[in-house]
């Protein structure tokens, strides 16, 4: 029951869902390490169609709860950990009188379909939905370009998972401009048993000496995307913390020759892994990567799926639901 002490609580939502898409970095340039302990950036991402649901839901009380069903639901956190928990605080703590003046809180439900840990944004892309529906459910505005600033302070690929098509990402990865791209692209996913750490990721890539000036913005690949040349893409496609995580994983090279050796346009390893992504033609060259990977032990499953897709969006639903 919602009381009756604030006369706008009656025509707020009580539960708003919002999906968010997972993404792959087509190109990830980065650069030394800088004193803020973060690296610098240029990197495209595309969202890819495999997709997260994240629905808020209104306590009465101040308690914040997260449940989570789904592939691989057992391995997310769910306590103040989670970055969709963190998202539904910083609205509470940033709009604390638009969010109610009894300090509701919240339960958090996530739905999961991306993978746990690989390099595709789940987290990430769960706190771009926390923080859609949470400032949806306080009345906020809540376009993309508008939770910008908040996002940035959940995580670097938090403002891309808003905006998601596809986009440049400078300086961590927060800072983006739209990139123009031309078609559509077939992507196969192949998963591993464990995650990988991005900050482990991250360490890794300074000890093996790093990339100086990695952070040059790809423009072949911008260029590429833009006329719509898939086999340009395909050659443009690059990943500077590939060497880090197969160094931590070994194991993901012989994934990444296997899916080449079937006809993959490019294997590369997504993000700071430990998934690999492969650019195919077609749906006939989707099948016979997928078929040829999945065989591999070290590899947990396969997931074909088309990019770009949209970002955070809210799904209809009735108001009071
Ligand atoms: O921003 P996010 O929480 O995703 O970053 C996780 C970790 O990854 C950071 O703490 C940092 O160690 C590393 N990172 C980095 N440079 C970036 C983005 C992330 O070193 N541009």
């Amino acid at each position: 029951m919602v009381m009756m002490d604030d006369p706008f609580d009656l025509l707020r939502p009580m539960t708003v869902t919002v999906r968010v898409s997972a993404k792959v970095n087509l190109a990830l340039g980065v650069g030394g390490l800088a004193p803020d302990g973060f690296h610098p950036l240029a990197t495209v991402f595309e969202a890819i169609c495999i997709y997260d649901e994240v629905a808020v839901t209104r306590r009465d009380d101040s308690r914040i709860t997260l449940t989570v069903s789904g592939e691989d639901a057992d391995q997310v956190p769910t306590d103040e950990t989670n970055l969709a928990w963190r998202a539904v605080e910083l609205v509470r703590e940033e709009f604390a009188s638009e969010w109610g003046k009894r300090g509701h809180g919240a339960d958090i439900h996530i739905d999961k379909s991306i993978p746990v840990a690989g390099g595709m944004a789940g987290g990430s892309a769960d706190a771009a939905g926390a923080l859609m529906a949470a400032a949806a459910l306080c009345r906020l505005p809540y376009s993309p370009e508008e939770l910008q600033p908040l996002a940035a302070q959940l995580g670097s690929d938090v403002p891309f998972c808003l905006t998601g098509g596809v986009a440049l990402g400078r300086g961590r990865g927060d800072r983006l401009a739209p990139v123009i791209c031309r078609g559509r692209h077939r992507w196969v996913f192949a998963t591993s048993n464990q995650g990988l750490s991005t900050p482990a990721v991250y360490r890794r890539f300074d000890e093996l000496g790093g990339t100086p000036g990695g952070e040059t913005v790809p423009n072949d690949l911008i260029s590429a995307l833009t006329r719509g040349d898939l086999d340009a893409v395909a050659a443009s496609l690059s990943n500077d913390l590939q060497a880090a995580a197969i160094d931590l994983r070994p194991e993901l090279e012989e994934v990444l020759t296997v899916g080449r050796e079937v006809g993959a346009l490019t294997a590369l390893v997504s993000g700071s892994g430990p998934t690999c992504a492969f650019l195919v033609r077609d749906t006939a060259g989707a099948k016979k990567v997928s078929a040829a990977v999945s065989n591999l032990p070290q590899v947990h499953r396969t997931r074909t799926a088309r990019g770009p897709a949209a970002g955070a969006q809210l799904l209809p639903g009735p108001v009071g639901s």
